[in-house]
């Protein structure tokens, strides 16, 4: 039996995935997606934002490995199998450079980074007043790998730090709550907002206006998660009233961003290019290939998203 590797990768990334990937799986046949003949014998796939019915055609295929820890547009491809059990990556190198992140967009909005850039552009020499970690309260949404990871990695640095998840969870240095009642508290007391959630039907469009009202005044939203979490326009006029100070995007609706798009340009807005965490090739193959070997000595693989909940 194959193996079938389904991505976008641009020729960069293949050159560093595919040495990756045989190196992982000594023995295996891997099959690059659009070399592969009919009926190829194929029963795992190691997917990474596949294009849409990648997986279509493959009556042989019994365990879906995802390169990246994000699944929602995977479960919104009705190519995918919905009988495949699928794995999402769950890589501890992924939850450090996430957390990473979010320390920045966290330290950079209470130290007033943001505002000394633009003063920098227009050449204005201006100090603004200090103010202490322990003064600033952040909300961590999402408290699963990279929720957790960040939340307590920005706890340590001295934030007076929050988290909520679907259900109720313990996490050292954080208080946390749970469940839709919570959440307007949490938005209401913070000061910067990180937002790391799934995207499933239940937090599709979670920051439109009613979300977004209830955050604090002047408070700032750091979206590490994804673009569809939010509603653009809705965003766009928090921003521009001042009701929120400032916003740190790492994820679109539309990727990449279009070149037109006003997040661009805008005073009170930072664009990453969905880097806040990227799959590590060196790390990520060999968590992949060790799932495969745990599929192939027919045991169950670890990290499988749960359909029904979308996650
Ligand atoms: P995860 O481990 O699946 O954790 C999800 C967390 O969200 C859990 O705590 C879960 O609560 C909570 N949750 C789910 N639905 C909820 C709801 N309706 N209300 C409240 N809480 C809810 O996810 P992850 O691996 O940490 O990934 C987090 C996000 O980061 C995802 O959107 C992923 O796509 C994104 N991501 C972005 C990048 C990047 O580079 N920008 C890289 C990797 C991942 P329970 O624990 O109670 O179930
Ligand atoms: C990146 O966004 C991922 O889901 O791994």
């Amino acid at each position: 039996m194959a193996i079938l590797v389904a991505t976008d990768f641009n020729d960069d990334e293949w050159a560093a995935w595919w040495p990756a990937l045989e190196a992982a799986l000594p023995g295996e046949q891997l099959l690059r997606s659009g070399t592969v003949e009919q009926g190829s014998p194929i029963d795992v796939a190691l997917v990474a934002n596949p294009p849409i019915s990648a997986l279509q055609g493959l009556p042989q295929l019994r365990f879906i490995q995802s390169l990246w820890a994000g699944v929602d547009r995977l479960l919104l491809d009705a190519s995918v199998p919905v009988h495949v059990p699928l794995a999402r990556m769950v890589d501890p190198a992924m939850n450090t450079a996430m957390a990473e992140t979010a320390l920045w967009a966290v330290i950079a909005q209470h130290r007033g980074f943001f505002k000394y850039a633009s003063q920098q552009r227009a050449a204005q020499w201006q100090q603004h007043a200090p103010v202490r970690a322990d003064e600033i309260d952040v909300a961590v949404l999402g408290l699963g790998q990279m929720g957790r990871a960040a939340a307590q990695t920005i706890a340590r640095h001295g934030y007076r730090v929050s988290g909520w998840s679907a259900n109720p969870a313990v996490v050292e240095g954080v208080a946390t709550s749970s469940g839709d009642a919570a959440l307007h508290a949490v938005l209401a007391a913070a000061h910067i907002v990180v937002n790391l959630l799934p995207l499933t039907p239940a937090t599709r469009a979670l920051f439109g206006a009613k979300t977004l009202a209830q955050m604090r005044a002047g408070a700032s939203l750091v979206n590490l998660a994804r673009g569809a979490h939010v509603v653009d326009a809705d965003l766009i006029a928090a921003l521009d009233r001042g009701r929120l100070q400032h916003a740190v995007l790492d994820v679109f609706a539309t990727e990449p961003l279009p070149a037109d798009h006003p997040y661009w340009r805008h005073p009170r807005v930072t664009v990453l290019p969905h880097v806040a965490a990227q799959t590590d090739p060196r790390s990520a193959a060999l968590i992949a290939a060790n799932n495969v070997r745990v599929f192939r000595a027919g045991r169950v693989p670890a990290n499988l998203v749960d359909r029904t909940r979308g996650y």
